[in-house]
């Protein structure tokens, strides 16, 4: 299997990763549940991960790294923990269902006041947009790193400037950027990082979180044990025992532990450079051929992802045929990014994407090109 659906999920792994999780699933205990040592072993690697990603991340404080089960829960935990009702919030139209979905049900049941900021046909932000809908007074602009569909950048430092100079937060979701190019929250002025653990970061499913500026006045989105304060009524406030309600995914941390220190020793600029490579060979051995249609925008700064149409095909065929004669792992559809598709004008057909990591080789991005090509010419 040539696996090229890496912005879903990584599916190859540094070894130790696995080794890491085995460890941490017969030898952990729970974490800030006990003082005997299996607890503390827990409860030490896991603030070791914190102390990881914050400062892979640019995150001052370990404490301000809170983990969850992936970025769908990280972004509700930052939407539904920040936002109250009436407030005014503005996102993109290159988001994900994981920051739409939590947006449209704060405005159906809580007045939330939501702009949507819309994008080109090439899938471009709209940046004089937002800042004509910043004009108003907004309590937050919950933006993407990139989309998970065209693979186009935004220029969160752009985007944090505009948001901060009307008083809003900048919540970013890093889903495809994490891992595959440096982000830090300092530098790009974010001021909530919501990341996942399984696609660039090279970890295990199951895993993600947020890392957050101090200050913050946070509403919990689940409450319950902590291990702390258990007499009292009310989740306890202090980061990150507030936004981690119930036993954490000790093995799952672990894992994702190890995979930042192998992001580490390889080194980020270098895995970078190589998903550009990579991204650039397929797009230079697909763009010409006839009847292929590339979405995206090519001349700027982008993540290693290109979806493409085939003649008038049904992206899911397409999406077959590669799987079943070609041996080629792809997705099709609508990627949960609707807003995108309809900017583009792929709503009835979808798209075939293509996303690339490090672990991607130089042949297999040529046998997609080939088949690629091959699907073309017959049709
Ligand atoms: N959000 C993931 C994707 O884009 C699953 O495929």
């Amino acid at each position: 299997m040539i696996y090229l659906d890496n912005a879903a999920t990584t599916v190859r792994k540094p070894d130790t990763v696995a080794e890491a999780m085995v460890k941490a699933l017969q030898g952990w205990g729970n974490s800030s549940r006990g003082v005997h040592d299996t607890s503390l072993q827990a409860a030490r690697g896991i603030y070791s991960a914190r102390c990881k990603a914050a400062a892979f991340f640019g995150c001052r404080r370990p404490d301000h790294v809170a983990f969850a089960s992936n970025i769908t829960e990280s972004l509700n935990v930052a939407i539904s923990g920040l936002l109250r009702p009436g407030d005014r919030a503005i996102t993109t139209a290159l988001e994900h269902n994981s920051v739409l979905r939590p947006l449209y049900r704060l405005q159906d049941e809580q007045r939330l006041d939501l702009a949507i900021v819309p994008a080109d046909s090439q899938g471009c932000l709209d940046y004089k947009s937002l800042e004509e809908a910043l004009r108003q007074e907004t309590k937050a602009v919950i933006c993407t790193h990139a989309s998970n569909l065209t693979g186009n950048v935004v220029d969160l430092r752009r985007v944090s400037e505009l948001a901060h100079k009307s008083g809003a937060l900048l919540i970013a979701d890093c889903a495809q950027t994490a891992g595959t190019r440096p982000v830090d929250m300092e530098d790009l002025g974010i001021d909530v990082l919501c990341f996942t653990g399984h696609k660039g970061l090279l970890g295990p499913q199951g895993t993600g979180g947020l890392c957050a500026r101090e200050g913050l006045n946070w509403r919990p989105f689940k409450v319950g044990g902590t291990g702390v304060q258990s007499y009292s009524r009310t989740q306890p406030q202090l980061m990150p025992t507030v936004l981690e309600a119930g036993t954490l995914n000790g093995p799952g941390i672990a894992g994702l532990s190890a995979a930042l220190d192998y992001i580490s020793s390889v080194g980020l600029d270098k895995i970078a450079q190589r998903e550009s490579e990579l991204t650039q060979r397929f797009y230079s051995g697909v763009r010409d051929i006839q009847g292929v249609t590339v979405y995206g925008d090519f001349s700027r700064e982008r993540a290693a992802v290109v979806a493409l149409n085939i003649a008038d095909l049904d992206s899911g065929a397409v999406a077959d045929v590669l799987a079943e004669d070609y041996g080629i792992a792809v997705r099709a559809g609508a990627h949960c990014a609707p807003l995108m598709h309809k900017a583009l004008g792929t709503q009835e057909r979808g798209a075939v994407r293509f996303s690339f990591s490090w672990f991607t080789e130089d042949a297999e991005i040529d046998a997609a090109v080939l088949a690629v090509r091959e699907i073309a010419e017959r049709t």
